[in-house]
Protein backbone atom coordinates (compact mmCIF):
# COMPACT_ATOMS: atom_id res chain seq x y z
CA UNK A 1 0.00 0.00 0.00
CA UNK A 2 0.94 3.63 -1.14
CA UNK A 3 1.96 5.50 2.09
CA UNK A 4 1.75 9.21 2.16
CA UNK A 5 4.23 11.02 4.21
CA UNK A 6 4.29 14.12 5.87
CA UNK A 7 8.14 15.61 7.14
CA UNK A 8 8.06 18.33 9.77
CA UNK A 9 11.07 19.23 12.36
CA UNK A 10 8.95 18.01 15.34
CA UNK A 11 5.62 15.69 15.34
CA UNK A 12 3.62 15.97 18.78
CA UNK A 13 1.18 13.50 19.51
CA UNK A 14 -1.80 14.70 21.76
CA UNK A 15 -3.04 18.34 22.29
CA UNK A 16 -3.98 18.58 25.99
CA UNK A 17 -1.91 20.95 28.34
CA UNK A 18 0.95 19.32 27.99
CA UNK A 19 1.28 18.88 24.15
CA UNK A 20 -0.06 22.02 23.78
CA UNK A 21 2.47 23.43 26.10
CA UNK A 22 5.52 21.71 24.47
CA UNK A 23 4.13 23.09 20.70
CA UNK A 24 4.23 26.62 22.16
CA UNK A 25 8.11 26.25 22.75
CA UNK A 26 8.96 24.55 19.16
CA UNK A 27 6.73 27.15 17.04
CA UNK A 28 7.63 30.21 18.75
CA UNK A 29 11.36 29.10 18.27
CA UNK A 30 10.23 28.86 14.27
CA UNK A 31 10.51 25.05 14.41
CA UNK A 32 7.73 23.40 11.55
CA UNK A 33 5.77 21.78 13.71
CA UNK A 34 2.80 19.12 13.34
CA UNK A 35 0.21 18.20 16.04
CA UNK A 36 -1.73 15.01 15.92
CA UNK A 37 -4.77 14.99 17.77
CA UNK A 38 -7.77 12.05 18.76
CA UNK A 39 -9.79 15.84 19.49
CA UNK A 40 -9.95 19.43 18.88
CA UNK A 41 -7.70 20.64 21.21
CA UNK A 42 -9.64 22.03 23.49
CA UNK A 43 -11.77 19.05 24.23
CA UNK A 44 -8.40 17.33 25.38
CA UNK A 45 -9.01 15.68 29.17
CA UNK A 46 -7.00 18.52 30.44
CA UNK A 47 -10.61 20.13 30.23
CA UNK A 48 -11.72 17.90 32.80
CA UNK A 49 -8.92 19.48 35.27
CA UNK A 50 -10.78 21.25 38.19
CA UNK A 51 -9.40 22.58 41.00
CA UNK A 52 -5.75 24.55 40.09
CA UNK A 53 -2.27 24.21 39.39
CA UNK A 54 -0.09 24.24 42.18
CA UNK A 55 2.85 27.25 42.55
CA UNK A 56 4.18 28.14 45.92
CA UNK A 57 3.04 31.41 45.37
CA UNK A 58 2.06 32.34 48.23
CA UNK A 59 -0.41 34.90 47.93
CA UNK A 60 -2.96 34.00 50.67
CA UNK A 61 -1.01 32.41 53.18
CA UNK A 62 2.91 32.30 53.70
CA UNK A 63 4.76 29.51 51.53
CA UNK A 64 7.87 28.33 49.82
CA UNK A 65 9.04 25.57 47.32
CA UNK A 66 11.23 23.75 49.85
CA UNK A 67 7.74 22.99 51.69
CA UNK A 68 6.00 22.06 48.18
CA UNK A 69 9.17 19.71 47.66
CA UNK A 70 8.46 18.17 51.00
CA UNK A 71 4.60 17.84 50.47
CA UNK A 72 5.79 16.09 46.93
CA UNK A 73 8.34 13.58 47.90
CA UNK A 74 5.87 12.42 51.09
CA UNK A 75 2.85 12.16 49.12
CA UNK A 76 4.95 10.15 46.46
CA UNK A 77 6.18 7.85 49.78
CA UNK A 78 9.16 8.49 48.18
CA UNK A 79 9.27 6.93 45.52
CA UNK A 80 9.50 10.38 43.28
CA UNK A 81 12.68 11.24 42.05
CA UNK A 82 14.38 14.03 43.80
CA UNK A 83 15.58 15.83 41.00
CA UNK A 84 12.85 15.68 38.94
CA UNK A 85 10.60 17.03 42.07
CA UNK A 86 13.01 20.03 42.90
CA UNK A 87 13.20 21.13 39.10
CA UNK A 88 9.45 20.79 39.25
CA UNK A 89 8.45 22.44 41.97
CA UNK A 90 10.79 25.50 41.70
CA UNK A 91 9.77 26.19 37.99
CA UNK A 92 5.88 26.24 39.24
CA UNK A 93 6.11 29.68 40.05
CA UNK A 94 7.39 30.96 36.56
CA UNK A 95 4.76 28.64 34.66
CA UNK A 96 1.62 29.57 36.31
CA UNK A 97 3.15 33.72 35.81
CA UNK A 98 3.65 32.98 32.56
CA UNK A 99 -0.17 31.48 31.84
CA UNK A 100 -1.37 34.50 33.35
CA UNK A 101 0.66 36.53 30.84
CA UNK A 102 -1.40 34.41 27.87
CA UNK A 103 -4.13 35.29 29.07
CA UNK A 104 -5.84 32.11 31.14
CA UNK A 105 -8.31 34.02 33.49
CA UNK A 106 -7.46 32.74 36.91
CA UNK A 107 -9.88 34.10 40.02
CA UNK A 108 -8.12 36.71 42.11
CA UNK A 109 -8.08 38.08 45.68
CA UNK A 110 -9.53 41.18 46.60
CA UNK A 111 -5.81 42.62 46.32
CA UNK A 112 -5.89 41.44 42.30
CA UNK A 113 -3.40 38.51 42.94
CA UNK A 114 -4.06 34.80 42.21
CA UNK A 115 -6.69 32.89 43.57
CA UNK A 116 -5.17 30.15 45.60
CA UNK A 117 -7.10 27.45 47.73
CA UNK A 118 -5.76 24.09 49.87
CA UNK A 119 -5.82 20.93 48.60
CA UNK A 120 -4.97 17.65 49.60
CA UNK A 121 -1.31 17.03 50.96
CA UNK A 122 -0.22 20.42 50.32
CA UNK A 123 0.90 21.68 53.47
CA UNK A 124 3.13 24.50 55.71
CA UNK A 125 5.95 24.34 57.22
CA UNK A 126 6.31 20.26 56.94
CA UNK A 127 3.36 18.94 57.01
CA UNK A 128 2.00 21.36 60.03
CA UNK A 129 -1.26 22.44 58.40
CA UNK A 130 -3.15 23.16 55.02
CA UNK A 131 -1.46 25.61 52.95
CA UNK A 132 -3.21 27.86 50.12
CA UNK A 133 -1.26 26.46 46.94
CA UNK A 134 -3.44 25.69 44.17
CA UNK A 135 -3.93 28.80 41.43
CA UNK A 136 -7.74 28.13 40.37
CA UNK A 137 -10.21 29.49 37.73
CA UNK A 138 -13.07 28.54 39.90
CA UNK A 139 -13.34 25.07 39.00
CA UNK A 140 -12.94 24.80 35.55
CA UNK A 141 -8.84 25.84 35.37
CA UNK A 142 -8.08 23.19 32.38
CA UNK A 143 -10.65 24.36 30.04
CA UNK A 144 -9.30 27.60 30.94
CA UNK A 145 -5.67 26.59 30.68
CA UNK A 146 -6.37 24.80 27.14
CA UNK A 147 -8.03 27.49 25.74
CA UNK A 148 -5.19 30.29 26.99
CA UNK A 149 -2.58 27.47 25.32
CA UNK A 150 -5.02 26.44 22.18
CA UNK A 151 -5.03 30.69 21.44
CA UNK A 152 -1.08 31.16 22.10
CA UNK A 153 -0.28 28.21 19.73
CA UNK A 154 -2.61 29.61 16.83
CA UNK A 155 -0.60 32.76 17.04
CA UNK A 156 2.70 30.77 16.60
CA UNK A 157 1.45 28.66 13.87
CA UNK A 158 1.57 25.45 14.96
CA UNK A 159 -0.16 23.32 12.34
CA UNK A 160 -2.59 20.99 14.06
CA UNK A 161 -4.00 17.57 12.76
CA UNK A 162 -6.96 17.46 14.03
CA UNK A 163 -9.15 13.84 14.62
CA UNK A 164 -5.85 12.21 13.83
CA UNK A 165 -4.82 8.79 15.71
CA UNK A 166 -1.83 8.19 15.75
CA UNK A 167 -0.41 4.12 15.12
CA UNK A 168 2.90 3.45 15.91
CA UNK A 169 6.19 5.02 16.50
CA UNK A 170 8.71 4.31 14.00
CA UNK A 171 12.31 3.52 15.33
CA UNK A 172 15.12 2.45 13.10
CA UNK A 173 18.09 -0.24 13.63
CA UNK A 174 20.06 2.27 15.94
CA UNK A 175 16.40 2.44 18.19
CA UNK A 176 16.58 6.31 16.78
CA UNK A 177 12.53 7.57 16.91
CA UNK A 178 11.87 8.92 13.53
CA UNK A 179 8.09 10.39 13.54
CA UNK A 180 4.86 8.05 13.80
CA UNK A 181 2.49 6.63 11.89
CA UNK A 182 -1.14 7.59 12.13
CA UNK A 183 -4.47 7.36 10.37
CA UNK A 184 -7.00 10.26 9.53
CA UNK A 185 -10.69 8.95 11.50
CA UNK A 186 -12.92 10.47 8.44
CA UNK A 187 -10.81 9.15 5.30
CA UNK A 188 -9.00 6.02 6.79
CA UNK A 189 -5.95 7.73 5.15
CA UNK A 190 -3.11 6.12 7.00
CA UNK A 191 0.25 8.58 6.65
CA UNK A 192 3.79 8.46 8.26
CA UNK A 193 4.73 11.87 9.98
CA UNK A 194 8.72 11.58 9.68
CA UNK A 195 10.46 14.63 12.08
CA UNK A 196 13.70 15.05 13.64
CA UNK A 197 11.96 15.13 17.13
CA UNK A 198 8.68 13.19 18.16
CA UNK A 199 7.04 14.27 21.62
CA UNK A 200 4.37 12.10 22.97
CA UNK A 201 2.01 14.22 25.09
CA UNK A 202 -0.99 11.41 24.54
CA UNK A 203 -2.07 11.65 28.60
CA UNK A 204 -3.54 9.34 30.96
CA UNK A 205 -5.26 5.41 30.26
CA UNK A 206 -7.90 5.48 33.46
CA UNK A 207 -9.95 3.34 30.55
CA UNK A 208 -8.60 0.11 31.56
CA UNK A 209 -11.27 0.71 34.72
CA UNK A 210 -14.68 0.37 34.79
CA UNK A 211 -15.31 3.06 36.99
CA UNK A 212 -13.06 6.09 36.05
CA UNK A 213 -13.17 10.17 35.85
CA UNK A 214 -11.21 9.69 32.62
CA UNK A 215 -13.19 10.87 29.25
CA UNK A 216 -13.63 7.92 26.79
CA UNK A 217 -10.47 9.26 24.72
CA UNK A 218 -7.95 8.30 27.82
CA UNK A 219 -7.54 4.91 26.29
CA UNK A 220 -2.95 5.38 26.95
CA UNK A 221 -2.44 5.62 23.08
CA UNK A 222 1.42 7.26 23.74
CA UNK A 223 2.06 3.54 26.10
CA UNK A 224 1.16 1.08 23.68
CA UNK A 225 2.64 2.73 21.42
CA UNK A 226 5.82 2.97 23.39
CA UNK A 227 5.29 -0.50 24.73
CA UNK A 228 5.03 -2.09 21.21
CA UNK A 229 8.30 -0.30 19.87
CA UNK A 230 10.22 -2.06 22.88
CA UNK A 231 10.26 1.30 25.59
CA UNK A 232 9.78 0.15 28.98
CA UNK A 233 6.80 1.34 31.08
CA UNK A 234 7.92 2.75 34.53
CA UNK A 235 6.09 2.02 37.99
CA UNK A 236 2.60 1.18 36.11
CA UNK A 237 1.37 -0.69 39.51
CA UNK A 238 0.98 2.68 40.77
CA UNK A 239 -2.94 4.46 39.85
CA UNK A 240 -4.93 7.15 41.98
CA UNK A 241 -8.19 6.61 42.96
CA UNK A 242 -9.53 10.07 43.66
CA UNK A 243 -11.84 10.10 46.74
CA UNK A 244 -14.71 12.11 45.48
CA UNK A 245 -16.45 10.75 42.06
CA UNK A 246 -20.16 11.18 41.46
CA UNK A 247 -21.71 7.79 43.29
CA UNK A 248 -22.28 5.33 40.38
CA UNK A 249 -21.54 7.46 37.42
CA UNK A 250 -17.39 8.39 37.93
CA UNK A 251 -17.42 11.83 37.34
CA UNK A 252 -14.56 13.82 39.18
CA UNK A 253 -15.88 16.44 42.07
CA UNK A 254 -12.96 18.07 42.47
CA UNK A 255 -10.80 17.96 45.97
CA UNK A 256 -11.51 21.65 46.11
CA UNK A 257 -14.88 21.32 47.03
CA UNK A 258 -12.77 19.75 50.43
CA UNK A 259 -10.32 23.22 49.48
CA UNK A 260 -13.46 25.22 49.98
CA UNK A 261 -14.43 23.85 53.42
CA UNK A 262 -15.98 20.81 52.21
CA UNK A 263 -16.61 17.78 54.55
CA UNK A 264 -16.77 13.80 54.21
CA UNK A 265 -19.42 12.07 56.32
CA UNK A 266 -20.51 8.41 56.61
CA UNK A 267 -23.83 7.20 57.30
CA UNK A 268 -23.85 8.49 61.12
CA UNK A 269 -23.08 11.98 60.06
CA UNK A 270 -19.34 11.48 61.53
CA UNK A 271 -16.52 13.58 59.74
CA UNK A 272 -14.61 10.26 59.97
CA UNK A 273 -11.20 11.66 58.16
CA UNK A 274 -10.60 13.02 62.18
CA UNK A 275 -9.94 9.34 63.06
CA UNK A 276 -7.66 8.39 59.99
CA UNK A 277 -5.56 11.63 59.73
CA UNK A 278 -6.02 14.05 62.10
CA UNK A 279 -4.08 16.53 61.02
CA UNK A 280 -5.22 17.37 57.77
CA UNK A 281 -8.64 15.70 57.99
CA UNK A 282 -10.02 15.81 55.03
CA UNK A 283 -7.20 16.88 52.91
CA UNK A 284 -4.98 14.42 53.59
CA UNK A 285 -3.59 12.24 50.31
CA UNK A 286 -5.88 11.22 48.64
CA UNK A 287 -3.94 7.46 49.06
CA UNK A 288 -5.28 7.97 52.10
CA UNK A 289 -8.37 9.56 51.85
CA UNK A 290 -9.58 6.97 49.56
CA UNK A 291 -8.48 4.05 51.94
CA UNK A 292 -10.64 5.72 54.59
CA UNK A 293 -13.82 5.76 52.14
CA UNK A 294 -13.23 2.28 51.59
CA UNK A 295 -12.79 1.19 55.01
CA UNK A 296 -15.75 3.30 56.14
CA UNK A 297 -18.22 1.46 53.35
CA UNK A 298 -16.56 -2.00 54.20
CA UNK A 299 -16.91 -1.87 57.63
CA UNK A 300 -20.77 -1.33 57.21
CA UNK A 301 -20.64 2.58 57.72
CA UNK A 302 -21.68 3.87 54.19
CA UNK A 303 -24.59 5.52 53.39
CA UNK A 304 -27.71 4.90 50.99
CA UNK A 305 -29.73 1.96 50.45
CA UNK A 306 -26.74 -0.13 49.93
CA UNK A 307 -24.32 1.82 51.95
CA UNK A 308 -22.01 1.66 48.85
CA UNK A 309 -20.91 5.44 49.15
CA UNK A 310 -20.24 8.43 52.04
CA UNK A 311 -21.20 12.18 51.77
CA UNK A 312 -19.50 14.89 50.32
CA UNK A 313 -21.22 17.72 52.47
CA UNK A 314 -20.97 21.73 51.78
CA UNK A 315 -24.07 22.50 53.01
CA UNK A 316 -23.03 24.31 55.25
CA UNK A 317 -20.81 26.86 52.71
CA UNK A 318 -22.81 29.83 51.67
CA UNK A 319 -24.60 29.57 48.55
CA UNK A 320 -22.39 32.49 47.28
CA UNK A 321 -19.09 30.79 47.72
CA UNK A 322 -20.45 27.42 46.26
CA UNK A 323 -21.76 29.79 42.99
CA UNK A 324 -18.85 31.73 42.66
CA UNK A 325 -15.73 29.09 43.66
CA UNK A 326 -17.61 26.09 42.64
CA UNK A 327 -20.49 26.41 39.74
CA UNK A 328 -19.26 23.44 37.64
CA UNK A 329 -19.41 20.93 40.61
CA UNK A 330 -23.19 22.33 41.62
CA UNK A 331 -24.26 21.15 37.94
CA UNK A 332 -22.40 17.87 37.88
CA UNK A 333 -24.07 17.29 41.00
CA UNK A 334 -27.45 18.67 40.38
CA UNK A 335 -26.96 16.62 36.82
CA UNK A 336 -25.36 13.04 37.94
CA UNK A 337 -26.52 13.18 41.34
CA UNK A 338 -29.77 14.38 41.25
CA UNK A 339 -28.90 16.45 44.15
CA UNK A 340 -28.07 20.17 44.98
CA UNK A 341 -25.07 20.16 47.06
CA UNK A 342 -26.20 24.25 48.11
CA UNK A 343 -29.32 22.06 49.89
CA UNK A 344 -28.01 18.18 50.18
CA UNK A 345 -24.52 16.24 50.87
CA UNK A 346 -23.22 14.76 47.28
CA UNK A 347 -22.82 10.75 47.25
CA UNK A 348 -19.24 10.00 46.64
CA UNK A 349 -16.82 7.07 46.18
CA UNK A 350 -13.36 6.58 45.22
CA UNK A 351 -12.66 6.32 41.26
CA UNK A 352 -9.76 5.58 39.08
CA UNK A 353 -7.84 8.82 37.82
CA UNK A 354 -4.50 8.96 37.27
CA UNK A 355 -1.39 6.97 36.57
CA UNK A 356 1.75 7.60 38.28
CA UNK A 357 3.99 5.73 36.19
CA UNK A 358 4.53 6.26 32.53
CA UNK A 359 6.88 6.48 29.75
CA UNK A 360 10.41 7.18 31.68
CA UNK A 361 11.53 10.44 31.05
CA UNK A 362 14.23 12.81 32.76
CA UNK A 363 13.56 16.17 34.00
CA UNK A 364 14.27 17.42 30.71
CA UNK A 365 11.81 15.28 29.57
CA UNK A 366 13.80 13.09 27.30
CA UNK A 367 12.36 9.28 26.96
CA UNK A 368 15.00 7.16 28.61
CA UNK A 369 15.61 3.47 28.57
CA UNK A 370 18.77 1.14 29.77
CA UNK A 371 21.43 0.88 27.79
CA UNK A 372 24.54 -0.77 27.57
CA UNK A 373 24.48 -0.74 31.39
CA UNK A 374 23.05 3.22 31.68
CA UNK A 375 19.35 2.43 32.94
CA UNK A 376 18.92 6.45 31.97
CA UNK A 377 20.24 6.32 28.26
CA UNK A 378 18.35 9.19 26.13
CA UNK A 379 16.49 7.64 22.98
CA UNK A 380 17.77 9.22 20.16
CA UNK A 381 14.54 12.01 18.98
CA UNK A 382 11.87 10.57 21.73
CA UNK A 383 10.31 12.92 24.55
CA UNK A 384 7.37 12.78 26.47
CA UNK A 385 5.29 14.87 28.95
CA UNK A 386 2.26 15.15 31.02
CA UNK A 387 0.58 12.42 32.10
CA UNK A 388 1.64 9.80 29.51
CA UNK A 389 5.40 9.87 31.11
CA UNK A 390 6.79 9.00 34.28
CA UNK A 391 9.39 11.85 35.16
CA UNK A 392 9.16 10.89 37.91
CA UNK A 393 7.42 13.35 40.22
CA UNK A 394 4.62 11.49 41.40
CA UNK A 395 6.49 8.02 42.85
CA UNK A 396 3.67 5.98 44.08
CA UNK A 397 0.61 8.88 44.57
CA UNK A 398 0.50 12.15 43.46
CA UNK A 399 -0.74 15.14 45.08
CA UNK A 400 -3.94 17.06 43.87
CA UNK A 401 -2.97 19.96 41.72
CA UNK A 402 0.52 18.58 40.75
CA UNK A 403 -0.71 16.95 37.74
CA UNK A 404 -1.51 20.44 35.32
CA UNK A 405 2.06 21.83 37.40
CA UNK A 406 3.69 18.56 35.92
CA UNK A 407 2.49 18.89 32.03
CA UNK A 408 3.44 23.03 32.26
CA UNK A 409 6.74 21.98 33.26
CA UNK A 410 7.57 19.26 31.67
CA UNK A 411 6.01 20.14 28.29
CA UNK A 412 7.77 23.25 28.15
CA UNK A 413 11.14 21.79 29.12
CA UNK A 414 10.68 19.11 26.71
CA UNK A 415 10.38 21.83 24.23
CA UNK A 416 13.06 23.59 24.97
CA UNK A 417 15.04 20.08 24.73
CA UNK A 418 14.14 20.17 21.51
CA UNK A 419 15.21 23.26 20.53
CA UNK A 420 18.45 22.90 22.38
CA UNK A 421 19.00 19.68 20.60
CA UNK A 422 18.28 21.44 17.32
CA UNK A 423 20.43 24.29 17.67
CA UNK A 424 23.43 21.64 18.98
CA UNK A 425 22.62 19.94 15.63
CA UNK A 426 21.61 16.27 17.74
CA UNK A 427 18.41 16.33 15.54
CA UNK A 428 18.86 15.36 12.26
CA UNK A 429 15.99 13.70 9.85
CA UNK A 430 17.31 10.47 9.30
CA UNK A 431 16.27 7.93 6.43
CA UNK A 432 13.07 6.24 6.87
CA UNK A 433 13.43 2.06 6.77
CA UNK A 434 11.20 0.51 4.32
CA UNK A 435 9.19 -1.32 6.42
CA UNK A 436 8.22 2.26 8.15
CA UNK A 437 4.71 1.60 8.66
CA UNK A 438 4.21 -2.26 8.33
CA UNK A 439 3.29 -2.82 11.44
CA UNK A 440 -0.18 -0.51 11.66
CA UNK A 441 -0.69 -1.57 8.16
CA UNK A 442 -1.03 -5.15 9.56
CA UNK A 443 -3.25 -4.09 12.53
CA UNK A 444 -5.57 -2.38 10.51
CA UNK A 445 -5.72 -5.27 7.71
CA UNK A 446 -6.21 -7.89 10.84
CA UNK A 447 -9.10 -5.74 11.69
CA UNK A 448 -10.58 -5.11 8.63
CA UNK A 449 -10.03 -8.73 7.15
CA UNK A 450 -11.42 -10.49 11.13
CA UNK A 451 -14.13 -12.83 10.09
CA UNK A 452 -15.16 -13.65 13.36
CA UNK A 453 -14.33 -13.18 17.48
CA UNK A 454 -15.43 -10.90 19.93
CA UNK A 455 -16.99 -7.26 20.36
CA UNK A 456 -14.49 -4.87 20.72
CA UNK A 457 -16.71 -3.16 23.60
CA UNK A 458 -16.73 -6.89 24.90
CA UNK A 459 -13.49 -7.24 25.19
CA UNK A 460 -13.06 -3.93 26.68
CA UNK A 461 -15.55 -4.23 29.19
CA UNK A 462 -14.22 -7.97 30.65
CA UNK A 463 -10.54 -5.76 30.74
CA UNK A 464 -12.53 -2.81 33.12
CA UNK A 465 -13.77 -5.15 35.11
CA UNK A 466 -10.81 -7.40 35.49
CA UNK A 467 -8.57 -4.26 36.23
CA UNK A 468 -11.41 -3.18 38.28
CA UNK A 469 -11.54 -6.00 40.66
CA UNK A 470 -8.24 -7.20 40.47
CA UNK A 471 -6.26 -4.15 40.59
CA UNK A 472 -8.44 -1.57 42.92
CA UNK A 473 -7.95 1.06 45.82
CA UNK A 474 -6.96 -2.10 48.05
CA UNK A 475 -5.14 -5.00 46.58
CA UNK A 476 -4.72 -8.85 47.27
CA UNK A 477 -2.57 -11.06 46.69
CA UNK A 478 -4.26 -14.11 45.46
CA UNK A 479 -6.61 -11.72 43.19
CA UNK A 480 -3.37 -10.09 42.22
CA UNK A 481 -2.01 -13.25 40.91
CA UNK A 482 -5.21 -14.40 39.66
CA UNK A 483 -5.81 -10.85 37.56
CA UNK A 484 -2.58 -11.57 36.07
CA UNK A 485 -3.68 -15.02 34.25
CA UNK A 486 -6.98 -13.13 32.89
CA UNK A 487 -5.70 -10.38 31.94
CA UNK A 488 -3.60 -12.27 29.97
CA UNK A 489 -6.36 -14.49 28.63
CA UNK A 490 -8.09 -10.76 28.05
CA UNK A 491 -4.85 -9.73 25.88
CA UNK A 492 -5.13 -12.89 23.88
CA UNK A 493 -9.19 -12.05 22.77
CA UNK A 494 -8.05 -9.00 22.01
CA UNK A 495 -6.11 -10.12 19.41
CA UNK A 496 -9.27 -11.66 17.61
CA UNK A 497 -11.81 -8.92 18.08
CA UNK A 498 -14.21 -8.10 15.25
CA UNK A 499 -15.49 -4.78 14.30
CA UNK A 500 -19.03 -5.12 12.83
CA UNK A 501 -19.20 -2.80 9.42
CA UNK A 502 -15.97 -3.10 8.08
CA UNK A 503 -17.76 -1.17 4.58
CA UNK A 504 -17.80 2.38 6.75
CA UNK A 505 -14.80 4.50 6.21
CA UNK A 506 -15.65 6.96 9.20
CA UNK A 507 -15.86 3.71 11.50
CA UNK A 508 -16.10 3.95 15.32
CA UNK A 509 -15.11 0.36 15.57
CA UNK A 510 -11.80 0.71 14.33
CA UNK A 511 -10.80 3.84 16.32
CA UNK A 512 -12.04 1.69 19.33
CA UNK A 513 -10.23 -1.43 18.43
CA UNK A 514 -7.39 0.39 17.80
CA UNK A 515 -7.63 2.04 21.15
CA UNK A 516 -8.20 -1.17 22.86
CA UNK A 517 -4.49 -2.47 21.83
CA UNK A 518 -3.36 0.54 23.93
CA UNK A 519 -5.06 -0.09 26.42
CA UNK A 520 -4.51 -3.87 26.92
CA UNK A 521 -0.52 -3.06 26.98
CA UNK A 522 -1.37 -0.67 29.77
CA UNK A 523 -3.77 -3.24 31.63
CA UNK A 524 -0.74 -6.24 31.28
CA UNK A 525 1.98 -3.65 32.39
CA UNK A 526 -0.42 -2.31 35.51
CA UNK A 527 -1.17 -6.03 36.38
CA UNK A 528 1.92 -7.49 36.09
CA UNK A 529 3.89 -4.60 37.56
CA UNK A 530 1.66 -4.91 40.73
CA UNK A 531 1.69 -8.32 41.40
CA UNK A 532 5.17 -8.37 41.60
CA UNK A 533 5.68 -5.48 43.79
CA UNK A 534 5.62 -6.82 47.46
CA UNK A 535 4.98 -4.34 49.11
CA UNK A 536 2.56 -1.53 50.16
CA UNK A 537 3.58 1.74 48.92
CA UNK A 538 1.28 5.22 48.26
CA UNK A 539 -1.56 4.51 46.02
CA UNK A 540 -0.23 0.32 46.09
CA UNK A 541 -1.61 -1.02 49.36
CA UNK A 542 -1.55 -5.22 49.87
CA UNK A 543 -3.14 -6.90 52.00
CA UNK A 544 -0.22 -9.29 52.85
CA UNK A 545 2.15 -6.18 53.62
CA UNK A 546 0.68 -4.60 56.82
CA UNK A 547 2.03 -1.40 58.73
CA UNK A 548 4.31 -2.98 60.72
CA UNK A 549 7.37 -1.55 63.20
CA UNK A 550 9.25 -3.03 60.74
CA UNK A 551 7.81 -2.13 57.72
CA UNK A 552 5.86 1.56 58.40
CA UNK A 553 2.79 1.62 56.67
CA UNK A 554 3.85 -1.74 54.69
CA UNK A 555 6.41 -0.35 52.79
CA UNK A 556 10.05 -2.28 52.42
CA UNK A 557 12.33 0.05 51.86
CA UNK A 558 15.14 -2.65 51.85
CA UNK A 559 13.77 -4.26 48.61
CA UNK A 560 11.66 -2.03 47.50
CA UNK A 561 13.22 1.60 46.89
CA UNK A 562 13.04 0.90 43.49
CA UNK A 563 11.68 1.60 40.17
CA UNK A 564 9.39 -1.20 38.48
CA UNK A 565 10.52 -1.15 34.45
CA UNK A 566 7.85 -3.46 32.45
CA UNK A 567 8.53 -4.86 29.08
CA UNK A 568 6.07 -5.92 26.68
CA UNK A 569 8.41 -8.57 25.15
CA UNK A 570 7.29 -11.34 26.92
CA UNK A 571 6.10 -9.42 30.26
CA UNK A 572 9.42 -9.05 31.34
CA UNK A 573 10.22 -6.89 34.23
CA UNK A 574 13.47 -5.15 35.49
CA UNK A 575 14.40 -2.34 38.01
CA UNK A 576 16.16 1.04 38.72
CA UNK A 577 17.06 2.65 41.46
CA UNK A 578 15.11 6.13 43.12
CA UNK A 579 16.89 9.21 42.74
CA UNK A 580 17.52 10.35 45.91
CA UNK A 581 19.73 12.96 45.66
CA UNK A 582 17.98 16.38 44.49
CA UNK A 583 19.14 18.59 41.49
CA UNK A 584 21.18 21.43 43.22
CA UNK A 585 24.17 20.66 45.78
CA UNK A 586 23.16 22.95 48.46
CA UNK A 587 19.10 21.30 48.93
CA UNK A 588 19.10 18.60 51.19
CA UNK A 589 17.59 15.54 50.03
CA UNK A 590 13.99 14.49 52.12
CA UNK A 591 15.18 11.89 54.20
CA UNK A 592 12.59 8.53 54.12
CA UNK A 593 10.22 8.66 57.22
CA UNK A 594 6.79 7.23 58.10
CA UNK A 595 4.05 8.77 55.98
CA UNK A 596 1.39 10.21 58.20
CA UNK A 597 -1.27 13.19 57.64
O1 LIG B 1 -9.72 17.30 42.38
C1 LIG B 1 -9.32 17.86 41.37
O2 LIG B 1 -9.66 19.00 41.05
C2 LIG B 1 -8.33 17.18 40.55
C3 LIG B 1 -7.17 17.73 40.42
C4 LIG B 1 -6.03 16.88 40.09
O3 LIG B 1 -6.21 15.69 39.83
O4 LIG B 1 -4.91 17.37 40.14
Amino acid sequence: MNVAKRTFDAVIVGAGGAGLRAALQLSEAGLKTAVLTKVFPTRSHTVAAQGGVAASLGNTTEDNWHWHMYDTVKGSDWLGDQDSIEFMVKKANEVVVELEHYGMPFDRTDNGKIYQRPFGGHSMNYGQAPVMRSCAAADRTGHAMLHALYQRNVRANTQFFVEWNALDLIRNSAGDVLGVTAIEMETGEVSIFHAKATIFATGGAGRIFYSSTNAFINTGDGLGMAARAGIPLEDMEFWQFHPTGVAGAGVLITEGVRGEGGILRNSSGERFMERYAPNLKDLASRDVVSRSMVTEINEGRGCGADKDHVLLDITHLSPETIMKRLPGIREISIQFAGVDPIKAPIPVVPTAHYQMGGIPTNYKGQVIAPKDGNPNTPVVGFYAAGECACASVHGANRLGTNSLLDLLVFGKSAGESVVEDFKSGNLTLKPLPDDAADASLARIARLESQKSGTDVHEVRLTMQRTMQKHAGVFRFKDLLSEGVTRILEVAEQSLHTEIADKSKVWNTARTEALELDNLIEVAKATMVSAEARKESRGAHVRDDAPDTAEHPNGRDDQNWLKHTLWYRDGNRLDYKPVNLKPLSDDVEPIALAKRTY
